[in-house]
């Protein structure tokens, strides 16, 4: 029997259905993606999954790391049928990042108005977009604006000092990641919103909230806090199917909005609370902006005073939002529309808040998971005084205390991973890639790779003093939390300004002993990495400095 014998005595809806089997399989292995990567070193992707199994069983940062070694600074991985080309070798990170420009976006099961919503972030425009809506963000970060924040940072910190006396008094385990989580979201609400959430407030016993105060905060913090540890590829069962079959998107994107499941409904709602409360502070502004206008008195808004902590209920002329109201869009030579402030909010908000609130409690952790190292920092910050509120300038002569955070900051990035698209053919490490090939930047692996430090898994600050063998041979070469070139963090400065309030005005009262059962840190990998249960101490009070005998 031949094989137009075979054939004929087929129908055509089994040829469809051959065919459509066939191009799934095929799918499956992506062989045109898979073929011009071939001379590249890498892993094995299984059909359809690619080396995600892996990742999720190793975690993967650790599994990341665990490649880069095996296979050389470039190398291959699969997230499901998309091929990744990773590097972990800091000059060749660095080439990728100050190249390579556009961040690309996964797709996403939203659709509509937010979709529309996540298209209007910072992380996602590209080109003079991304140019204008970055120079609006800036103002912010200027070192005048950071000046002003110190006040409202150390007052953010007054209130943690507080529940950390409560609980070293009865003594009580506290868990530091979620205390701090509640510190920074008050301070993104007064430095750039002039607007006070009362997420601090909540767990003291004493807080002066009514039940409606009470709730709002609850909710926004919970918000928040949900958006950022539930992981983006699984927070609903539509998510990884929209990763494997990005083709299929807009038809899952239906599918899930008139079927939605538990876990997208709760990310809706989380994404909803958030972003009504954004939207929300516009409204204030605008109303208070047009009452201005006619000359009338100006509703809420205090600016961002240094003295108080009253509960502030407008935007604050000068704070982020007002700035970014009063913006030009120069690709439009308009103002920027409400929808794209709105998402420039929400983005500062979430990044605001999770990023450092990571960078702090990692830190904290690894220094009483080192008591020698807590000690030298003890004394770093006794040296600046135990009474005094440290301002932007004083933050700058404590090296021990910089070193402590860029150290902790190098073992615990919080976001682990740079993605970019090649905007053109191009070699990365001697190996040709095309344009549109999507490259990944391994920094937690590269900050942890013994071939570029030594002793990489020990805490040792010491590496970042001037004057080391680690520091003179060039240590910011291979350090890069905070990223680099057009995309580099936005915020570095102000997350380090924080960071480093915090800490001082910590260890000016305190030191902290590690529960037992914590070393290594069990961390969440996500988008940004997270300690997964937390961080849990025993807040030990300082004893009060002896005065000297006159
Ligand atoms: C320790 C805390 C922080 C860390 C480790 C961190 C890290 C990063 C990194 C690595 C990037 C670049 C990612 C990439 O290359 O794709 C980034 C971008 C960004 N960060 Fe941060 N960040 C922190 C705090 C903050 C804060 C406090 C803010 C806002 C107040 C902020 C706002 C942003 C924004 C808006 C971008 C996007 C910039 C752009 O695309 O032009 N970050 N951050």
């Amino acid at each position: 029997m031949g094989a137009t014998d075979v054939l004929s005595g087929i129908s055509s809806w089994q040829i469809l259905l051959i065919v459509f089997v066939s191009s799934i399989i095929l799918y499956g292995f992506r062989p045109f993606y898979r073929w011009p990567l071939r001379h590249i070193p890498g892993r094995t992707p299984k059909w359809f999954w690619g080396n995600l199994m892996e990742l999720r069983a190793g975690g993967p940062v650790q599994t990341h790391a665990k490649w880069a070694q095996e296979y050389g600074p470039v190398y291959t991985s699969f997230g499901g049928t998309r091929p990744f080309v990773f590097t972990d070798q800091p000059d060749l990170v660095r080439q990728v990042l100050l190249q390579h420009s556009s961040r690309p976006m996964f797709p996403t099961i939203w659709q509509g108005k937010e979709r529309e919503f996540d298209k209007a972030s910072i992380l996602a425009v590209r080109g003079d977009k991304h140019k204008s809506v970055r120079s609006a963000w800036q103002p912010m970060f200027f070192t005048g604006s950071l000046e002003s924040y110190s006040a409202l940072m150390n007052e953010a910190t007054d209130v943690l000092l507080l529940k950390l006396a409560a609980a070293a008094k009865k003594n009580r385990v506290v868990d530091l990641y979620k205390l701090i989580g509640c510190m920074t979201l008050q301070v993104v609400g007064t430095t750039a919103f002039g607007v006070e959430f009362n997420a601090q407030e909540l767990d003291s016993a004493d807080n002066k909230l009514g039940k409606e105060e009470q709730q709002a905060a609850q909710r926004l913090r919970d918000a928040v806090a949900y958006i950022f540890t539930v992981s983006v590829f699984a927070f609903s069962a539509y998510s990884p199917f929209i990763f494997l079959f990005p083709f299929m998107a807009p038809l899952l994107r239906v599918v899930a909005g008139v079927f939605p499941d538990r876990g997208l409904l709760k990310m809706k709602r989380s994404r909803e609370i958030v972003i009504d409360e954004v939207a929300a502070l516009i409204r204030k502004r605008r109303l208070a902006l047009n009452e201005e206008a006619d000359g009338g008195k100006q509703d809420g808004g205090e600016g961002l005073r240094e003295d108080t902590l009253q509960v502030r209920t407008g935007v604050a002329p000068g704070s982020f939002l007002d700035l970014l109201m009063s913006a030009k869009d120069r690709t439009t030579g308009r103002a920027f529309t409400d929808l794209e402030l709105a998402n420039q909010a929400f983005i500062m908000m979430l990044a605001g808040y999770e990023t450092t609130a990571a960078a702090l409690s990692f830190t904290l952790y690894l220094l009483a998971a080192n008591p020698d190292k807590q000690q030298l920092l003890v004394e770093d910050v006794d040296g600046f005084g135990r009474d005094r509120v440290p301002g932007l300038e004083d933050l700058e002569r404590l090296p021990f205390l910089d070193a402590c955070l860029k150290e902790g900051l190098r073992l615990y990035p919080p976001a682990p991973t740079h993605i970019r698209e090649a905007a053109r053919d191009t070699e990365i490490g001697g190996y040709r890639v095309r344009k549109g090939q999507w490259l990944g930047c391994a920094v937690y692996s590269m900050h942890r790779n013994p071939k570029y430090w030594k002793d990489p898994e020990r805490f040792l600050p010491e590496r970042f003093i001037e004057g080391a063998e680690e520091h003179e041979e060039g240590v910011y070469k291979k350090w890069l939390p905070f990223g680099d070139g057009v995309r580099a963090c936005i915020g570095a400065r102000f997350a380090l300004m924080e960071a480093k309030v915090t800490l001082v005005r910590l260890y000016q009262r305190f030191t902290f002993e590690l529960e037992a059962g914590q070393v290594p840190l069990k961390i969440r990998n996500n988008i940004t990495i997270s300690p997964e249960h937390g961080v849990l101490v025993r807040a030990i009070p300082r004893p009060p400095t002896l005065q000297r005998e006159p």
